[in-house]
Formats: structure tokens, sequence, C-alpha cells
């Protein structure tokens, strides 16, 4: 029998984590920030991987892989692995969210981990190691960090609100580029944040730090586990548009509710790009 996957995830998130910090940390000399490591590119010259990227997801598929044989796993670094019988779960997984953090020594870096079962997510880990932060949601089941309940904050006002987004590797070259919704949002918000790491981002949502988050040009394994956490912890997520979110569409807002509609209203002024629409 298969054991919990949400205690499994949580298992094998604190064993990647171990895997990433020992990395990020090996020089041991200044608390909390790592030094500069070996990288190399993917896509594009922004685009970067290190040996700590594949050596975690190494070892979360292959448990993942040796405890839910049915179960299909995409990996960040890997694409979709079969043993890959079709099964109705899968996990979704990025080894190392925020890798140019990790790479320049910026502890803002995590393991995300998610089941999706009969296409709904329905738990999630995010674990920043550096950091000492593991977050954890079982749908219906709540959202938590380091095992206490975690709610999204009751902020009712952009102009009092914290919120967070990122940028696609293709900045450099495509026109949709978030740059149009970033200049948008900080003239409405108390401030706008691009700290690095999806999961984290949503994660912090969850937490009530962030009010807000939106961004486009994601991964499932960079959305699934903090967008659960973020329903979990009372809060909505969609897409740029209001649609259903789904680990699948690119683009995504995820606020504490009460600020969702007015986030939909700026991104709408700016022009929805369509590569965040669905
Ligand atoms: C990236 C981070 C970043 C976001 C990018 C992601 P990676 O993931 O989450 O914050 O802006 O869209 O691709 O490459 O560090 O796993
Ligand atoms: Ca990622
Ligand atoms: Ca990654």
């Amino acid at each position: 029998m298969s054991p919990d996957p949400l205690a499994f995830a949580v298992e094998v998130a604190l064993q990647a984590g171990a895997i990433l910090r020992g990395g990020f940390e090996r020089t041991g000399v200044v608390p909390l920030l790592g030094r500069p490591l070996p990288v190399e590119t993917k896509g594009s010259a922004i685009d970067l991987v290190t040996e700590y990227d594949r050596r975690a997801e190494e070892h979360i598929v292959e448990r993942l892989r040796a405890a839910f044989p049915d179960d299909r796993v995409l990996a960040e670094e890997g694409g979709l692995r079969a043993g890959d019988r079709g099964g109705a779960a899968r996990w979704l997984v990025d080894p190392l969210d925020g890798t140019t953090n990790f790479a320049h020594g910026l502890p803002f870096y995590c393991v995300s981990i998610a089941r999706e079962s009969g296409g709904v997510v329905e738990c999630g880990v995010v674990h920043a190691p550096t950091l000492d932060l593991l977050f954890t949601a079982r749908r219906g089941g709540g959202a938590y960090l380091n095992d206490r309940p975690i709610h999204v904050s009751d902020t009712d006002a952009l102009v009092r609100a914290m919120l967070a987004t990122g940028f696609p590797y293709d900045r450099h070259t495509h026109p949709d580029n978030n740059f149009d919704q970033f200049v948008a949002f900080q003239k409405r918000a108390q401030a706008v944040r691009r700290l690095g790491s999806a999961a984290l981002d949503l994660a912090l949502v969850a937490h009530g730090t962030f009010d807000g988050y939106w961004e486009m040009k994601l991964k499932p394994w960079d959305l699934a586990a903090g967008a659960l956490l973020v329903e979990e912890a009372g809060g909505r997520v969609t897409g740029w548009q209001g649609e259903p979110f789904s680990v699948d569409h690119a683009a995504a807002v995820a606020t504490n509710g009460r600020l969702h509609d007015m986030m939909l209203a700026v991104l709408a002024e700016t022009g929805i790009p369509p590569s965040a629409k669905r």
C-alpha cells in the first residue's frame, strides 16, 4: 500500500531541502547567505540550472516512483517520467524554485511538491530550507507553516497591500513580459516585490505576508503547491480574467480574496496579453 501522499511529500521535500542547503551553505561562514555557485543555462541566457536542481530532483523522483509506482511524475528538469502508466494521479515537482537566487547566494529558494488526483491538486508542500520554512496543505484540511495554521491577510485596499510578482525568462526579447502590469500595480499598491520564487510568493500570500500575487508564463510545478496553500488559507486563485484556476494555465492571480476583483480590474486595464489568456 502507498503511504499518505502529504506525509510522504513532506519527508521527501525535507530530504531534498537538505541536499539544496548543503550546496547553498557549504562555506558555513555567514548564516543565511550562500556564495555564488557554478551555473549552466537552459532555454535562455538568464534561465539557470545548477547541479543541485538536478540532484534534488533525482532524489525526489526516485523516491516518488518507488512509493507511488502507478502515478505520473512531472518534474522540471526531467519532464514527464513514465512508469507513467497514465494513472489518474500526477506529481508536480519543482526541485529548486528560485534557482537564480540560489545561484547568487540569496536564501529565498525552495522545494515545491504537489500531487494532483483526477485533475485536482490534493496536497502540496513548499519548503525553504535555509529559511527553515515548511508550508503544507491538504485539500479541505487547511494550510500550515511549520505545523501551525496560517490564514491570508484581511487587507482590503490596494494602497495598503504588499503584492508580489515575477517576470518570464524570455523578457529580454518577448513583448509579453509583465512590465506594463508591474508599473500599473506599482502606481496603486503600497509595495510590489519581485523575490524570485513563485512557489514561495504564493506560500507568503497564504501566510498573509503578501496580500496578492500575479504572474504569467508559469509552469504547473511553479503553481500547484502554492496555489493550494492560498486556497486552503482562505484566499482565491484564478486566471488573469477571473477564470477558474488550473495548474496547466500559465497565468495566475492569487489573493486574500478581498483584493481579488481589484487586482483583476488593474490587469484588465493594462490589457490582457495573449500569453495570459486561456
Ligand atoms: C522561476 C521562479 C521565478 C518566476 C519564474 C519561475 P525557477 O522558477 O519561480 O520567481 O518568476 O517564472 O520560472 O526557474 O527558479 O524554478
Ligand atoms: Ca520554478
Ligand atoms: Ca526550478
